[in-house]
C-alpha cells in the first residue's frame, strides 16, 4: 500500500508527511534493539516522491516492554490508580527511566536519519498532556516548589495552609494534589498545573536540544492540543519551539465550526508572535461530539484556508489513510475507507491544488517579520484558566474558554481582526483589549492594563476577572480587586443566577450577577430593580468597561458596539488580509458581497465583488482598506 500512498499523495499535492508519531514499539522492539528497516523504506519512498517528512520522535507511546520493565514509569491518576499500557500516552514525564528511554530513542532516530534527505522537520512527542501523580512526580513537584518559593514559609503563605491545618513543616510532606477527602488546596492545585507544564516542557527541551545538536538547522516542533483543556502554558512553550504547530478539531458544526477554527488559528498566530506556524492536524470529518460525520462539501478547503490566511504554512491532517484496525479505525482520513474514489479524497486533491497555487507569503521564513497588529486583543492566559477550573469556586458555570470564544466569535462575525495577548504583554495600540472572566491577574498584569487604559486604550472586562492574585488568594476590600480602580467600581457581593434575568438594555443575563457600587464609573445598563450591570469609567485618557454578568452574543455585541471595537463585516463572510494577498471565504449558504476584487490566485478568474455559497478566493493585495494585516 505504501507505493500507492505515495502516488496518491502526489496526486493530492501533499508536500509534507508526519511519520512515526506513535511508532516506538516498532522502532525499538526491545531495549536498545532497533528495527529501522521499515522506516528506511517509508522515508525512501517519500523522498523518491519529492515529499518532505516531519519525522516524529515517538515518546508519546512507550512500548509495552518498556512499561513492563519500568512499571514505575506508568501514569498514576490522582486517585492512585496506576494505568496500564494498551492505549497511548501512558507515561510519567518525571520518571527517570522514561526520560532516559526518551533520549535514547531520540538519539537513535537522529543518528540514523541525520543525513537522509526526507526529514525537513522534527515532531517531538504528541499533544503533551498526561499529568501523573506518582512518587517520581511528587519528588519533581517538590523540587519545582523549592525553586519557586525558596522556603516553606513562602509556600505556606502562598497556599494559605493555615486553613484546615495544612501547614507543611517539611518538604517531604508535600504531594501532588492526590485524591483527598474533600476540597484540595487551590494554591496547590494551581501550582501543580504549572509544574506539569514545566515538567513536560523540560522533557521536550531535552529532546529538542539533542536534535539541534545532531541535526542543526532542522526545526523542532511539537503539536499543541486545543480542545476544552490545555495542559501547558502555550505562551511559555512557544518561546521554546522552533515552529508553533497546532491541532484543530472543532466541536461545533457548520458556522460554529468556522468560528472555532478562526479562534484556534488566531491563537496559534498569536503564540507564534509573527513567526510562521503550522496547522499540524485537522480532520476531514467531525470527530468530537456525539456523532462523527464527514465535513460538508467545501468545509475541508474553507477550514484549511482559514488557517493559511492567518499565517499557517500549510494545512495538514490527521490522518492520511483511515485505517482498517486499531483504536482510531473510525477516525476519518484524507483517504477514507472507501478509497480514493470518494468525495473526501477529491476534495483533498482540490485543496492540494488550490494551496499549490497560492504563493508562500512574503517573508515566510522562520525568522519572519513581526506580526502586524490586529485591531483588538483578547487576553489569554492558561494559568488564569487553570485557576478558574480550581476547587470550590462560587459557580461551576464560570467558563473562561467559553468567555474567550464568545468575545472572539462576536468580533469575527463583524469582520474585526482579533489577536490574543498575555495579560502582561506589552499592549500596543490595540483599539480595544477584552478581558474574558480572567479570574487570576498578577499585580504586574494589573499595572499593565492600567497603563494601557491610562494611555488611551479601551478595556472591556467581563465578570469574575481580577479577583485572585497569582496564588489564587482573593484580593480583599471588594471585587474585582486588581481592577477596581481602573473600572471605578466596587463589587460587594456576588449573586450567581439560577434563572436568567432580563436586562432592559441588553437582553438576557445568565450564570452570574453582582452587587456593583459605582466609584467613579457610570452605569450603562442595569439589572431589573436598577442596580448597575454594565459600567463605563474614564481612566486617564482611556475608558474601562465592566460587564458584571454573562450576556448572550447579541447583548455582548451591543456592549462592544458602545465601547468601540465593532466592525461592519457580513456575518459568516471572512476577509483576512495579509501583506501581499487577501483571503475571502464565504461560510454561508448564500451568495454574498465581498470587499475584494482582482484575479483569484486559485482559479485564475476575476473576482467581481461577490462570492457564491461556500466560495473562497485569494487575491493579491492592492492597497489595503485598513492597516490590519497578518504576516
Ligand atoms: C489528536 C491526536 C491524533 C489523533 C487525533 C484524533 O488529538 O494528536 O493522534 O488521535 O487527535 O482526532
Amino acid at each position: 500500500m505504501w507505493a500507492e500512498d505515495v502516488a496518491l499523495m502526489r496526486r493530492a499535492g501533499v508536500t509534507l508527511v508526519t511519520v512515526g508519531v506513535f511508532s516506538w514499539s516498532r522502532l525499538e522492539p526491545a531495549e536498545g534493539r532497533y528495527t529501522f528497516g521499515w522506516l528506511d523504506r517509508v522515508l525512501d519512498l517519500l523522498a523518491g516522491g519529492g515529499i518532505g517528512v516531519d519525522l516524529a520522535v515517538p515518546t508519546a507511546s512507550p512500548p509495552p516492554w518498556f512499561s513492563l520493565a519500568h512499571p514505575d514509569a506508568l501514569t498514576v491518576t490522582r486517585d492512585g490508580v496506576r494505568l496500564t499500557h494498551g492505549s497511548r500516552d501512558t507515561y510519567c514525564v518525571s520518571a527517570p527511566a522514561y526520560r532516559e528511554a526518551s533520549m535514547r530513542i531520540t538519539r537513535a532516530l537522529a543518528e540514523r536519519y541525520r543525513d537522509h534527505r526526507a526529514p525537513v522537520m522534527w515532531h517531538v512527542h504528541n499533544e503533551y498532556g498526561t499529568p501523573c501523580h506518582c512518587d517520581h512526580a511528587a519528588a519533581a513537584f517538590r523540587a519545582w516548589l523549592r525553586r519557586r518559593y525558596g522556603g516553606l514559609d513562602a509556600l505556606n503563605d502562598a497556599w494559605t495552609t493555615a486553613f484546615w491545618g495544612q501547614h507543611y513543616s517539611d518538604w517531604a510532606q508535600i504531594t501532588p494534589p492526590r485524591a483527598t477527602q474533600y476540597l484540595p488546596n487551590p494554591g496547590q492545585a494551581l501550582d501543580f498545573r504549572r509544574f506539569v507544564s514545566d515538567e513536560m516542557l523540560a522533557h521536550f527541551t531535552e529532546q529538542r536540544d539533542l536534535l539541534r545538536e545532531l541535526t542543526p538547522g532542522v526545526p523542532v516542533t511539537t503539536n499543541y492540543v486545543l480542545a476544552g483543556w490545555a495542559c501547558v502554558d502555550h505562551w511559555k512553550w512557544s518561546r521554546e519551539v522552533d515552529l508553533v504547530s497546532v491541532d484543530d478539531y472543532p466541536s461545533g458544526r457548520g458556522m460554529a465550526a468556522a468560528e472555532q477554527t478562526a479562534f484556534t488559528a488566531d491563537l496559534a498566530r498569536s503564540w507564534a508572535g509573527g513567526r510562521p506556524w503550522l496547522l499540524m492536524e485537522q480532520a476531514t470529518g467531525y470527530v468530537l461530539g456525539p456523532r462523527a460525520a464527514p465535513k460538508e462539501p467545501g468545509e475541508i478547503a474553507r477550514h484549511s484556508l482559514q488557517h493559511v490566511a492567518r499565517g499557517s504554512q500549510g494545512a495538514m491532517f490527521f490522518q492520511w489513510r483511515a485505517s482498517r484496525g486499531g483504536a482510531e479505525q473510525w477516525h476519518p482520513g484524507m483517504v477514507p475507507h472507501a478509497g480514493p474514489d470518494s468525495r473526501v479524497f477529491r476534495e483533498v486533491c482540490a485543496l492540494g491544488e488550490a494551496l499549490g497555487r497560492i504563493p508562500a507569503p512574503a517573508g515566510g521564513s522562520l525568522d519572519g517579520p513581526p506580526v502586524a497588529e490586529a485591531e483588538v486583543a483578547i487576553l489569554w492566559d492558561e494559568e488564569a484558566w487553570w485557576a478558574v477550573q480550581g476547587p470550590g469556586l462560587p459557580s461551576a458555570e464560570i467558563d473562561y474558554l467559553a468567555a474567550a470564544q464568545q468575545a472572539h466569535r462576536v468580533l469575527w462575525r463583524q469582520g474585526v481582526a482579533v489577536c490574543f495577548a498575555h495579560p502582561s504583554h506589552d499592549l500596543p495600540a490595540y483599539r480595544a483589549v477584552l478581558v474574558p472572566s480572567l479570574y487570576l491577574i498578577s499585580d504586574a498584569a494589573a499595572r499593565n492594563l492600567a497603563a494601557y487604559v491610562e494611555g488611551g486604550g479601551t478595556l472591556v472586562v467581563s465578570f469574575f476577572s481580577g479577583i485572585a492574585d497569582e496564588h489564587t488568594r482573593i484580593r480583599l476590600g471588594g471585587y474585582p480587586g486588581a481592577l477596581r480602580e481602573i473600572l471605578g467600581v466596587r463589587v460587594e457581593e456576588f449573586r450567581p443566577l439560577a434563572e436568567p434575568v432580563e436586562l432592559p438594555e441588553l437582553g438576557p443575563a445568565t450564570v452570574w450577577s453582582e452587587v456593583v457600587h459605582l466609584e467613579g464609573a457610570e452605569a450603562v445598563a442595569r439589572y431589573p430593580g436598577g442596580r448597575p450591570a454594565v459600567t463605563r469609567h474614564r481612566f486617564g485618557a482611556g475608558t474601562a468597561w465592566y460587564v458584571s454578568t454573562r450576556l448572550d452574543d447579541s447583548g455582548y455585541a451591543r456592549v462592544l458596539a458602545h465601547a468601540g471595537p465593532a466592525g461592519s463585516g457580513t456575518p459568516g463572510v471572512e476577509v483576512v488580509r495579509q501583506r501581499d494577498r487577501v483571503f475571502a471565504i464565504n461560510h454561508t449558504e448564500d451568495e454574498q458581497p465581498v470587499p475584494v476584487d482582482g484575479i483569484d490566485l486559485i482559479t485564475g478568474r476575476p473576482v467581481d465583488g461577490s462570492l457564491g455559497p461556500g466560495g473562497y478566493v485569494v487575491v493579491p493585495a492592492g492597497a489595503p482598506e485598513s492597516s490590519v494585516m497578518y504576516p
